[in-house]
């Protein structure tokens, strides 16, 4: 069972921290959540927004959702959280690994230059035809439906998203980091979604000592069992405490 702390975190010479953050993280930034009082998928259909299905079916629907988010991230600033991790991440360098879940780009104005986005990234787009072997794109535009944008190869442009039934990014990645980690800290993320929600269990397996798994938030995550501690409270509250080393 995770004990609840509030004592910062003994990072010893040799530990490489894991970080993964999710929506909790950003929501004081003023982005909405997923789940929850207010969350996102409280007031949208999964299916609907964020699937390859959906995009097939309503490419229009899709993009009015993304330029929507789009919109709403432009304006919002990092807060005390992201800095903290920013901050963590000059200090120890390569020691400190940051995966996000989150498609906003808060991490990076924080100042943290490392950041995996496991979920892709809101602010960059990409043709939808693998195949093309084009890149994905920086792209802050909001498409009107009767504007949508396609690829020179004529097939069409879609957001740059990990939608459900589709392989998160980066995992060779995410994986070697799990295996080299010695401290994993999960921050605002309401731990449903494999496989990050797995992430922690990952992170201990084949080591021959227990590591120690913190999670970070005003609620207890759905796979709290998976942490060894505790450290209840909002982000921008816990975190500089947290790193303050
Ligand atoms: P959720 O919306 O599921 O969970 C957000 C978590 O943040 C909850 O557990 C809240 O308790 C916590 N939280 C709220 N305010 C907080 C604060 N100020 N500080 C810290 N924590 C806070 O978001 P995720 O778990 O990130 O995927 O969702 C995972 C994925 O599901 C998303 O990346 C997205 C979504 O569907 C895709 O779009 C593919």
């Amino acid at each position: 069972m995770a004990a609840q702390s509030n004592a910062p975190l003994l990072v010893a010479p040799s530990d490489n921290i894991f970080v993964l953050t999710g929506a909790g993280i950003s929501a004081e930034s003023g982005i909405p959540t997923f789940r929850g009082v207010n969350g996102l998928w409280e007031k949208y259909r999964i299916e609907e927004l964020a699937t390859p299905e959906a995009f097939d079916r309503d490419p229009a629907l899709v993009w009015r959702f993304y330029s929507w988010r789009r919109r709403v991230a432009k304006w919002c600033q990092p807060n005390a959280g992201h800095i903290a991790l920013a901050e963590a991440e000059n200090q120890l360098g390569e020691r400190v690994f940051i995966c996000t879940q989150n498609v906003d780009s808060l991490h990076e104005q924080a100042g943290a230059t490392r950041v995996l986005h496991m979920h892709g990234k809101l602010f960059e787009s990409r043709c939808e035809r693998r195949a093309c072997g084009t890149q994905p794109f920086a792209d802050q535009k909001e498409y009107e439906p009767d504007a949508l944008p396609s690829c020179e190869c004529g097939s069409r442009v879609r957001p740059n998203i990990c939608w459900f039934g589709e392989v998160p990014h980066h995992m060779d990645t995410v994986m070697q980091a799990l295996r080299r980690c010695s401290v994993f800290v999960s921050v605002g993320t309401s731990g449903v979604v494999e496989p990050a929600a797995s992430f922690a269990a990952f992170a201990q397996q084949g080591k021959s000592r227990k590591i120690r798994t913190v999670y970070v938030g005003p609620e207890e995550p759905a796979n709290l069992h998976l942490f060894t501690d505790f450290y209840s409270g909002k982000a921008t509250e816990v975190l500089p405490k947290l790193f303050a080393f």
